[in-house]
């Protein structure tokens, strides 16, 4: 059975550099596994009180069917102020709750960092690979995928990566992930 893997894209930018990293990875998946762009971009702020009143944004139920309904979960993210952008952490939150309906709870995760500088993410990867433990999302651990100077592998034109060595490691993380998936 097709197993689907959900990519979150921590940056709602529109020639975003992770998007077009996430677009590449998603075409580079092995048969058998089909990747599921899932939008977070207009989620409301989380707020305990939506659940604590059971009066959540119509957003919400949507978005935590469709975590819900995934295999696994495939994070895309620039770094913004060495940490996660507020809208990945927003999403990761907004679907961690109520209060024991974690629907990302056991499901398989990866992390890859996006950036135009030679940091490449660390801040963020990290700060969210810590989130991911908490939430119960068994993590990618190798290869780690840190993408610095990102303006040097893309053509922002076409929106596309052009440079085989980036495509040719972007395809080793989709092949450990879907390793890991299959454990699970
Ligand atoms: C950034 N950027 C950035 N880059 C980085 O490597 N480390 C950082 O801590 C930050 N901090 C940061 C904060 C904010 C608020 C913004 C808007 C940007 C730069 C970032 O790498 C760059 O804008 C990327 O292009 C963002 O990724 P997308 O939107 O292209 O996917």
């Amino acid at each position: 059975m097709t197993k689907t893997i959900g990519i979150f894209v921590g940056s709602l930018r529109k020639g975003s550099y992770s998007r077009i990293i996430a677009q590449e990875m998603a075409k580079q998946f092995p048969a058998g596994y089909e990747a599921k762009f899932i939008e977070i971009g207009d989620l409301p702020l989380y707020n305990q009180d939506f659940d604590d009143l059971n009066e959540v944004p119509a957003q919400y139920p949507k978005f935590r069917d469709e975590v819900k309904a995934i295999d696994a979960a495939l994070f895309v993210t620039p770094e913004y102020n060495r940490s996660v952008p507020a809208v990945l952490k927003n999403a990761l939150d907004v679907a961690s709750r109520p209060y024991g309906a974690n629907v990302w709870d056991g499901k398989p995760a990866a992390v890859v960092s996006v950036s135009i500088g030679a940091i490449s993410g660390f801040g963020a990867n990290q700060h969210l690979r810590q989130a991911l433990v908490f939430l119960n999302m068994p993590t990618l651990q190798q290869p780690e995928a840190y993408i610095g100077n990102v303006t040097n592998f893309i053509d922002e034109d076409k929106g596309e990566v052009n440079n085989q060595g980036t495509k040719d490691f972007l395809k080793s993380i989709d092949e450990a992930f879907v390793k890991l998936i299959d454990r699970y």
